[in-house]
């Protein structure tokens, strides 16, 4: 479907549960996360009906994200009933990948194309730090899984953070160079645990991208499969590639082709927004399909043309990134 601004809305994102087996500092407190209730999430039924129905108006693509979405049972399960939908043509997850390795065989079999993998430090100890618990070896062994497996592109997510990881911008240069591996530089954002943000841990893509080029020639390229906003360079003579998601300081919500809907069933067009159609109650009430698929346009065609993160994160938005599935 296209929306007001002419955008193409093919791509939805699906948050599982707002759980998750680590605690990112700048994601969620160490303690006092609410646990949503099993009553109050969306049964894997009711989204593998929405996904059916979100498909009908053109959502072509699906990317299951947390909160950790392999924590939620039966995930494999959800990928079939998704997978069996003739219009989706691409299922994926982002993960933290610490029960990855494990899972990735049954989930490709279930119909899981590719996964993108979180990954802020490749030193153990500053792992465990940002992490506040996370083993690193298990989520190295996620990423060779996925190559192992052919889970082609398969990317990494690193949210730069100065004075934290800023030094290993060149390593994670180095992975891409060395594996078929699509490294993205992620500004990091107000959205999570505020205490950890501060404007001057932010570096920007640029920053970024002026530190590999000291070392590396980046060659533009054209973007690499998959419906995000990064922009990639390829590094002469390297494996994969590198990517920059510059939220703060490049707007690319004029290519935005999203809708996104969260663990309790509310239906967003806009990660930064307000706005929130609650899809639960229409299931609950017993909405047909076509009363749905009318909810659904509804939200798309309310998309807002750009968000306003940069004057902060608002708090009047009564959820945190990890609730809304980033
Ligand atoms: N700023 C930037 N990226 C973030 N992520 C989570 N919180 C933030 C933030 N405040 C990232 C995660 C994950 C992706 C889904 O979003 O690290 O890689
Ligand atoms: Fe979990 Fe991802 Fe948040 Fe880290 S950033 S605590 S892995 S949801």
């Amino acid at each position: 479907m296209v929306d007001e601004q002419g955008r193409i809305i093919n791509y939805m994102r699906i948050s599982l549960t707002d759980r998750c087996n680590l605690r990112c500092r700048y994601c969620m407190p160490e303690k006092g996360v609410d646990n949503l209730g099993h009553y109050t999430i969306l049964s894997l039924e009711e989204i593998a009906r929405l996904v059916k129905i979100a498909s009908q108006l053109g959502i072509c693509k699906i990317r299951l994200t947390g909160g950790e979405p392999l924590v939620r049972k039966n995930i494999g399960q959800l990928i079939n009933y998704i997978a069996d939908i003739p219009e989706i043509d691409d299922i994926a997850v982002t993960t933290n990948g610490i029960l990855f390795a494990d899972m990735a065989e049954e989930l490709k079999k279930a119909g899981l194309k590719r996964a993108n993998i979180s990954l802020d430090s490749l030193v153990p100890e500053k792992f465990r730090f940002i992490t506040r618990q996370g083993d690193l070896s298990l989520v190295k062994k996620a990423i060779f899984k996925a190559l192992e497996l052919d889970m082609e592109p398969i990317k990494i997510n690193t949210v730069v953070i100065k004075g934290f990881n800023d030094d290993e911008i060149m390593d994670f240069a180095q992975l891409a160079y060395d594996y078929p591996l699509h490294v993205r530089f992620i500004e990091f954002m107000p959205v999570g645990d505020l205490l950890f943000w501060k404007r001057d841990r932010m570096l920007s893509s640029l920053e970024i991208k002026n530190t590999i080029e000291t070392r590396y020639s980046l060659l533009p390229s054209k973007s690499i499969a998959g419906n995000g906003p990064a922009r990639y360079y390829n590094l002469e003579g390297g494996q994969g590639s590198i990517g920059f998601i510059s939220p703060m300081s490049n707007h690319f919500c004029a290519e935005c082709n999203r809708i996104r809907l969260t663990s309790e069933g509310g239906l967003r067009g806009c990660l930064y927004g307000k706005e929130e159609v609650d899809l639960r109650v229409a299931l609950k009430k017993g909405y047909s399909d076509d009363e749905i698929k009318e909810l659904f346009a509804k939200v798309i065609k309310a998309k807002p043309a750009k968000h306003n993160m940069n004057a902060g994160w608002g708090e009047e938005n009564k959820r945190k990134m990890y609730q809304i599935g980033g």
